[in-house]
């Protein structure tokens, strides 16, 4: 049966089958979602689900890449900010939500992203979604990567623009729909949407020769740096400065919650009237809260310390640890996904059935990771999604993989029939 597409009069009674699959998924240990972190985020921790089942031990399932959100200096920025502005800001920013703090965490943005403009978000989410949404119209084209966040696809369908799907990275096919758009319409927007890290796969988009393209077809590039922003490369430039692009994409958009230690997202732009626009025009900016003084005051110290000696420091702790799982899993014969070196590493499970079995055995074990499964991906390339942190010790990813070994080994050999979604 096929949950998402389920139709009838009964709104609140036709996802009941779905309610019954999940149940049993659940009874039989094969439910890794919706657990909670009953610890701080360290590299040892405790996750309880929903039926109350505890996994203890070592932690490849948070999204702290730098493990800022533990930092003396981050936690006591909170508190001050928490007892100087109090917990929530006055409204939305179109409404007196900005305060100095917010001003100056924009400005600080603005320059690390070589962008003159930066229109801060509640959320990453709502950064990819507003911007494109607001921007684009029903006369626009907008070309997304087959593997984009569900953020910036959302964002698409919701502008009215036409939207087409590139294969994964391929700048050739990206060339391709170019040419064909720009052969039947030069009078509308043009947008290519990619990631600077996808974080399901740990790859990366060859971002100049992309801007190229945009330039030859008269096409903008937006680049959502959810993942490598602050993570990688110099000052946490990301792949941005990696690839040396970093004054050249026309719109950046990011996400604070995987190295910033708080939620919050933001777009950066060179465009005055891009930045008044979204403003205006995001959604989120008029009809929702602000980041609450707290978030700023997190997002502030977190980008203080990322463009520090120590936040380099940070960067190359955890990619060590990211190294040392990839050598581990691969001295015993798994595979691990991409070639970019980022926190996040996924492993290769194969089937769905495979991976959610693996997943019950390694919660079981004392390894907290996630199962990405069908249909964030197909059906035959279920997969861990590691999320190494910088305070992680050699040994914690060495248990990781220990733990990884057997379990993944045992699924295996426990030949499981083909799952239903
Ligand atoms: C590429 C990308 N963009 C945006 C987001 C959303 O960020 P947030 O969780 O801060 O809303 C994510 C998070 O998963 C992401 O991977």
């Amino acid at each position: 049966m096929r949950f998402r597409t389920v139709g009838g009069a009964g709104l609140l009674t036709r996802n009941d089958p779905f309610l019954e699959w999940q149940r049993r998924r659940a009874e039989a240990g094969l439910w890794p979602y919706f657990r909670h972190f009953a610890t701080a985020l360290h590299p040892h921790a405790v996750v309880v689900s929903e039926r109350g089942e505890v996994t203890e031990g070592v932690n490849f399932g948070a999204q702290d890449y730098l493990s800022l959100s533990t930092h003396p200096a981050v936690r006591e920025a909170a508190v001050r900010a928490l007892r100087d502005f109090g917990p929530i800001a006055a409204g939305s920013p179109a409404l007196g939500g900005a305060t100095p703090a917010s001003k100056a965490l924009e400005a600080g943005l603005a320059q690390a992203l070589g962008a003159e403009h930066v229109v801060l978000f509640p959320t990453g989410w709502a950064a990819g979604f507003g911007t494109i949404r607001s921007l684009m119209n029903r006369r626009d084209h907008v070309l997304l990567d087959r593997l984009a966040h569900d953020s910036l696809r959302q964002g698409a369908a919701a502008s009215g623009a036409a939207v087409q799907f590139f294969d994964h990275l391929d700048n050739a096919d990206v060339r391709a729909r170019l040419h064909a758009i720009r052969s039947t319409d030069t009078a509308n927007a043009v947008l290519v949407v990619t990631e600077g890290v996808f974080s399901m796969d740990s790859d990366t988009p060859r971002l100049a020769e992309l801007l190229g393209l945009c330039r030859e077809y008269d096409a903008r590039l937006l680049v959502d740096v959810a993942h490598d922003f602050g993570a990688m490369g110099q000052d946490g430039t990301g792949q941005l400065g990696l690839q040396g692009v970093l004054d050249e994409v026309d719109l950046v958009v990011g996400a604070f919650s995987k190295s910033f230690a708080t939620t919050g997202g933001f777009l950066a732009t060179r465009s005055a009237s891009v930045r008044e626009f979204v403003r205006m025009f995001g959604g989120p900016q008029t009809f929702s809260s602000a980041l609450t003084p707290v978030q700023v005051a997190v997002a502030q110290a977190t980008h203080d310390i990322i463009r520090s000696p120590e936040g380099a420091l940070r960067r190359e702790k955890v990619a060590a640890v990211a190294r040392r799982l990839r050598e581990g899993l691969a001295a015993r014969g798994h595979r691990t996904m991409g070639d970019v070196v980022c926190p996040v590493v996924p492993v290769f499970l194969g089937t769905t059935a495979v991976g959610r079995i693996a997943s019950g055995l390694v919660a079981r074990r004392g390894l907290i990771t996630h199962l990405v499964e069908q249909p964030a991906v197909a059906s035959d390339a279920a997969r861990f999604r590691l999320q190494a942190m910088a305070d992680h010790a050699e040994q914690d990813a060495d248990l990781a993989v220990d733990i990884l070994d057997t379990c993944i080994r045992e699924a295996h050999e426990s030949r499981p029939v083909p799952a239903t979604p």
